[in-house]
């Protein structure tokens, strides 16, 4: 209940139904206020309850100002926590281990129980395996089901056992298409001590790509799982009130410019401006005229360029999205009236205040790709053979020759570029019809000019939703697409997210035995070394109809703009030009061919699934058992012996450097979500308890066995330590034996332990940039490091190390190891932890490094503990500890 100091409670009736609402317009100051802190505000006036959340926050908020930095810390209680299954997964394996470790402390486990509202869609699993074939989505939804029966029987546990808990079965979509189609009502409604509350839909999600449903104004974005976690126990959020950038819109797409080229355009923008850390918001008259599935897509790659959330303001565009994708009246006439009251609703014509400014006239946007390892790396279309015959130089060796070779009975002959994997994936764009239609119209032409794809090319095709696929084949572009081998291989994220299934036995060769750079071409939103398939060492984001063409060239070295395509049935060349579908056709495809009905029929029975689904043994029980056998779901030992009241912290003495890594490593480097080798710690693990490599699976569905996910922690292929130089993949030198070899991470990190030796990292500039990951954050405690020091961190990276126990340090401004002198071969000890002991958070911390040759480095090193309430979880041992603590003493 909340205090209501500004008396801002009012009753707002809309049709039949009168729902309570906290007025923002109560507190004096809320006029000037961006779209996105008035989501705040009114978050604030909710939840005022004198001591979470106070009239002081509250006024805080109101009286921001642009030119603040941030420094007043809020806590915000999203509506809504959204999951996939990859991070869901430990979510639930924690809180069924939390549930036990609270009757160990003697409190009673079923406290331990979402208090919000949690949905988790299950998209990440499916791995396109079989492409190609109409039969190949059963094919992959079979050993889909093979692979993950015990994940899907726990997952099933976890919704009768759980409270405010749904699941999204497999083969409905992907988790962000999920959400904005039917999950987010925009205007959230509860009732509360009786009463019928509406306010502003918002969430936190598992997944960095939360920030898609930004598109429809809803405030989300991603955190760390044990984050979600939190918020799913009640726990607000903790964050200071951010610096908003305001982002001009004006003009209009040129005709050829896809929402993905805009959006790749706006990603290289928006890092070169640098908006980590800030919520940038969208305004002026060109938003009327951004489609909201283009909204979408924008919102979906914030985490591409390092802003919290990129969000739109309701307008038209909403309700009608609203209503095409089913939503039901009412609640669309909720959405209108809830935003006109609360000055959500879009006005062109008033202006908020904003803390930096960035414009855009859409009509300069061009046709894109953007690779070959980060998504920010944009190439217009006409340069992207010559910039690829730049960049080919640093993933080849002068070894590399071309494979002459056969496939099908053919002979072929593979080169640098050629295309291993072309994939129609990811929610960025599977949720945008016009890309996702223009794709189907571009293939339909190809077919109609009689181009095939190239033999070497795996192409599959991942709908976001089964929406997707009714229109296409409403369309009839199903068939061309199938055609050219683009068949459905599952309803999941698959090659976004590393699931692309092996590329062509001959490709391989390509890759290992010539040492050819393999690419892959992908309508997705990350790129990163290593991520997408381990034969392919540069990956390029293109529009779905450009994947499809590129499939048809089967090279990245070619220029499409001005050669052909291939050669006609008619013996004729055919460009890009020629089979490229027009505005007007795409338009009259999307009018004729998408309805509401659709999504009614689709989203029915969204939470009961399948057949197959629901004829999983289903376990039951308050407490989880767990079977000792499984290598998929098993108890970790994060509360293992924790006492009810948290020791002293300490200062860190004689530690070594687990690792010295340079810049951009990311969540992908740290904790890898792809393939899992045989040759590696986790391949051993899985061999030694009877597992075949064919089902080892990938690292994201093992997340919930932390003994796969902390030997493959620093185990991604393509990670580069500087301690052990010229090895890749998670190795290390090992201090912790007499003539420091080079082992794998994993076993120096078991010497370690033995030894009772604490370890750290070094790192360089954005360390843990990518994916929200809490497994990177977790298998790095697992292996036994205290403190992280970099030389700048990723937001959510930084707060899910603290959320662990594990200390982040910055060296000191301009500074990094290597201009300290630091090697990695010294001994450290880190000074003034034990500071945090009196409840606060000194500035910095010295670092004090003792070379093997008797030197010594010291420097002052930067704490990147920057709240409160971070300091709480530190202290603690990390955040679930600290709200297991908490729940036990009330
Ligand atoms: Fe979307 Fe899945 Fe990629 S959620 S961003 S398709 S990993």
């Amino acid at each position: 209940m909340s205090l209501n100091s500004f008396d801002a409670r009012h009753d707002l009736v809309v049709g039949d139904t009168s729902y309570e609402v906290f007025r923002v317009n109560a507190v004096p100051g809320h006029e000037h206020l961006p779209y996105s802190l008035k989501v705040l505000l009114e978050n604030l006036l909710r939840t005022e309850d004198g001591v979470t959340v106070s009239a002081d926050d509250i006024r805080a908020l109101a009286a921001w100002r642009p030119d603040d930095q941030p420094h007043h810390e809020i806590q915000y209680s999203p509506a809504r926590v959204i999951m996939q299954d990859f991070t869901g997964v430990p979510c639930i394996v924690d809180l069924a281990t939390m549930r036990e470790a609270m009757s160990a402390l003697g409190g009673d486990p079923a406290r331990i129980n979402p208090l919000s509202t949690s949905q988790m869609v299950i998209d990440h699993s499916v791995i396109a395996e079989h492409f190609g074939t109409p039969q190949a989505l059963r094919q992959n939804t079979d050993i889909e089901y093979g692979r993950n029966r015990e994940r899907y029987q726990f997952l099933r546990w976890g919704q009768g056992a759980f409270d405010n808990f749904t699941v999204v079965p497999p083969g409905t979509g992907i988790v962000h298409q999920v959400n904005i189609e039917h999950l987010a009502r925009v205007a959230f409604t509860r009732e509360v001590d009786g009463v019928l509350q509406a306010y502003p839909d918002t969430c936190v999600g598992t997944d960095s790509h939360t920030t898609m449903v930004n598109g429809l104004g809803v405030i989300g974005w991603g955190v760390g799982g044990i984050e979600a976690e939190c918020a799913m126990l009640g726990q607000p959020v903790s964050m200071l009130i951010p610096r908003v950038v305001g982002f001009r819109l004006s003009g209009e797409l040129p005709t050829g410019a896809t929402a993905t080229d805009l959006v790749l355009t706006i990603t290289q923008m928006l890092r070169e401006h640098g908006v980590v850390g800030k919520f940038v918001e969208f305004f002026g008259e060109g938003v009327a005229r951004v489609p909201l599935a283009n909204r979408a897509t924008i919102g979906n790659m914030s985490p591409e360029y390092g802003s919290t959330i990129a969000v739109f303001p309701i307008d038209e565009a909403t309700l009608d999205y609203l209503r095409l994708t089913g939503r039901d009246e009412q609640q669309v006439a909720l959405v209108e009236a809830y935003a006109k009251l609360q000055g959500l609703w879009h006005d062109p014509s008033r202006e908020a205040e904003y803390s930096e400014y960035l414009e855009l006239d859409l009509s300069s946007v061009r046709p894109s790709i953007a690779g070959p390892k980060r998504p920010q790396d944009r190439i217009g279309l006409d340069e992207a053979q010559r910039v690829f015959r730049r960049d080919v130089a640093d993933h080849v060796s002068e070894a590399t020759r071309p494979l002459e070779t056969e496939i099908d009975g053919r002979p072929v002959r593979l080169d640098n570029g050629a295309i291993g994997v072309a994939a129609i994936t990811s929610c960025t764009n599977t949720s945008n019809p016009s890309v996702m239609i223009a794709a189907g119209l571009l293939a339909k032409k190809a077919i109609g000019k009689g181009l095939r794809r190239k033999p070497w090319v795996k192409t599959t095709l991942a709908p976001g939703s089964q929406v997707v696929t009714d229109y296409l084949t409403k369309a009839g572009l199903i068939e061309p697409l199938a055609a050219l081998d683009f068949d459905v291989v599952g309803y999941g994220c698959t090659t976004c997210i590393g699931n692309s299934g092996p590329v062509l036995p001959q490709v391989s060769t390509a890759a290992n035995d010539n040492g050819l750079a393999i690419t892959s071409v992908l309508s997705g939103n990350r790129n990163f070394e290593g991520r997408i398939n381990p034969d392919v060492t540069m990956n390029y984001l293109a529009s779905p109809p450009l994947v499809v063409a590129y499939a048809l060239v089967g090279t990245m070295d070619a220029d499409l703009t001005r050669e052909p395509l291939g050669i006609g049935a008619d013996g004729e060349p055919v460009r890009l030009a020629d089979i490229w579908p027009s505005e007007d056709e795409i338009e009259q495809v999307v009018s004729s061919c998408i309805d509401p009905e659709m999504y009614r029929a689709d989203y029915a029975d969204v939470f009961a699934g399948d057949e197959r689904w629901r004829s999983l043994a289903t376990p039951t029980g308050d407490l989880f058992a767990w079977d000792p056998d499984s290598t998929y779901v098993r108890r970790p030992p994060y509360f293992e012996g924790m006492p009810a009241e948290p020791e002293p912290v300490e200062d860190i003495t004689d530690a070594r450097a687990l690792l010295k890594l340079g810049d951009s490593v990311t969540t992908d480097h740290i904790s890898p979500a792809g393939a899992i080798r045989s040759d590696t710690p986790a391949g051993q693990y899985l061999l030694e308890h009877g597992v075949a490599p064919l089902d080892f699976n990938s690292y994201g569905s093992r997340r919930g066995n932390h003994e796969v996910m902390m030997r493959g922690t620093f185990a991604n292929i393509r990670l580069r330590n500087q301690l052990a130089p010229g090895t890749e993949g998670g190795f290390t030198r090992n201090f912790a034996r007499p003539e420091a070899p080079v082992t794998t991470v994993y076993e120096a990190s078991l010497d370690y332990r033995a030894a009772g030796v604490p370890l750290i990292v070094l790192a360089g500039k954005e360390y843990g940039s990518g994916s929200s990951r809490d497994w990177a954050a977790k298998g790095t405690l697992l292996l036994g490091v205290r403190a992280v020091i970099a030389e700048s961190f990723e937001r959510i990276h930084r707060s899910n190390l603290i959320g662990m126990g594990v200390l982040p340090l910055q060296f000191p401004a301009g500074s990094s190891a290597d201009s300290l002198g630091l090697t990695g071969e010294e001994t450290f000890a880190i000074r003034g932890v034990e500071g945090l002991n009196d409840g606060s958070v000194p500035e910095t911390m010295t670092v004090v490094a003792a070379g093997p040759d008797g030197s010594e480095v010291s420097f002052d090193a930067v704490v990147r503990i920057d709240t409160p309430g971070e300091r709480n979880y530190y202290v603690n041992g990390g955040i679930m500890q600290f709200v297991l603590r908490n729940l036990a003493r009330d």
